[in-house]
């Protein structure tokens, strides 16, 4: 049975069956991704930020002999946002290549539709099934990202000692936990603002603006990611010259996301990426003594960063695509009928 689904006042064992199918995801397509945890995964699915919508569809199996509900066989949802919806979905490995996942597609673009957007826009990991689904469905590849792994049981904690503190003078490195302090959101808004296309893909937007920040770091805290920022200060003007954002999730506490890194184009040739990705790796060990691994994502074509990741140890993992598909169309083409 597929129904309209809110995990909000969804049951817990709903949420705990929708666990059990993403780690059956995760094991047949990403066998080397930590499994995730229960630990705010409710939030997780339910909390967006102002001014952004997420509706989400499941396929339930018939309830258990002893009543129980049945297990939650596949899943979508699509978050609406500026003018796309972000879909997502999943079908648990043992009910794959029935129609599920496209019947699952077609609610969701059909909704999309009346709302009245344009396009529908997911992300695809490199070497796995979904490749040939949304190809299929005649989704198109617009971007390419490659995701990267570091191991921390690798790291040389000499030499990055070393390089956290290679800066040149004039700047001052700050690690701020839970994200920067309020007397330098301005700044920290100004410095991602100038540099939007540095390290982030179009489906993971960025806050350029000081109440877009403060509201996507209460959304961050809300779903149960702790983020950490460690910052480049220009001591002359106060500026903040540099970034860089991790983000330890509850549901995956062993693997940490990197977020945007990025040096605004007047600090660049000073050391302050390396300096401040390495301080961040630095305080991430005792702060985060559970965590096992970092994974970045980056465009292909930035050399720059790709060369200081490898230098601290990050081996690149997967391709990471964007594909997009105009909704009419996809409406069109999933129930010519309509
Ligand atoms: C992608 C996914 C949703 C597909 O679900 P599904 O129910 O198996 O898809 P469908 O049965 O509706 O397939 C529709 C069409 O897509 C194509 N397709 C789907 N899987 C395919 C595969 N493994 N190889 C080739 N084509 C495939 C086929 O054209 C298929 O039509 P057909 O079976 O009539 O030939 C499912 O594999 C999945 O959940 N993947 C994980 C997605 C994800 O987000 N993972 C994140 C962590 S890795």
């Amino acid at each position: 049975m597929v129904r309209e689904w809110d995990p909000r006042t969804a049951s817990s064992a709903e949420i705990a069956s929708l666990l059990d199918t993403l780690n059956a995801v995760l094991a047949a397509d990403l066998p080397q991704d930590p499994p995730w945890r229960e630990s705010s995964l409710r939030e997780y699915l339910s909390e967006v930020m102002p001014g952004e919508r997420r509706i989400s569809w499941v396929a339930q199996a018939e309830p258990t002999a002893g009543g129980g509900p049945g297990a939650m066989l596949g899943h979508v949802h699509v978050l609406l946002l500026g003018d796309i919806g972000v879909l997502e979905v999943l079908v648990h490995p043992t009910t794959r290549r029935t129609g599920l996942g496209r019947d699952l597609v077609r609610l969701a673009a059909r909704r999309v539709y009346q709302e009245g957007f344009r396009s529908i826009g997911v992300e695809v990991v490199g070497e796995t099934p979904a490749v040939a689904f949304y190809e299929a469905l005649g989704f198109s590849r617009e971007y390419v990202e490659t995701r990267s792994v570091l191991d921390l049981s690798a790291v040389g904690w000499t030499a990055l000692a070393e390089m956290a503190t290679a800066v040149s003078a004039g700047y001052r490195v700050e690690f701020c936990p839970g994200g920067p302090p309020d007397d330098l959101i301005d700044a920290y808004a100004r410095a991602k603002a100038e540099v939007r296309d540095v390290d982030d893909g179009e489906l993971r937007p960025s806050s350029y603006d000081p109440q877009r920040l403060r509201d996507s770091l209460d959304t961050l805290h809300r779903r149960g990611m702790k983020p950490y920022i460690v910052l480049a200060i220009h001591e002359r003007t106060g500026e903040v010259a540099g970034l860089t954002e991790v983000v330890v999730p509850a549901q995956h506490p062993t693997r940490a996301d990197q977020y945007d890194t990025i040096v605004v184009q007047d600090h660049r040739g000073y050391g302050i990426d390396r300096a401040i990705k390495a301080r961040m790796l630095l305080e991430l060990r005792s702060a985060e003594p559970t965590l096992a691994e970092v994974q970045t994502w980056n465009a292909q074509a930035n050399e720059a960063m790709l060369k200081v990741n490898a230098e601290l140890g990050y081996r690149s993992d997967r391709e990471w695509c964007e594909y997009s598909v105009d909704v009419a169309e996809l409406v069109h083409r999933l129930d010519p009928a309509r």
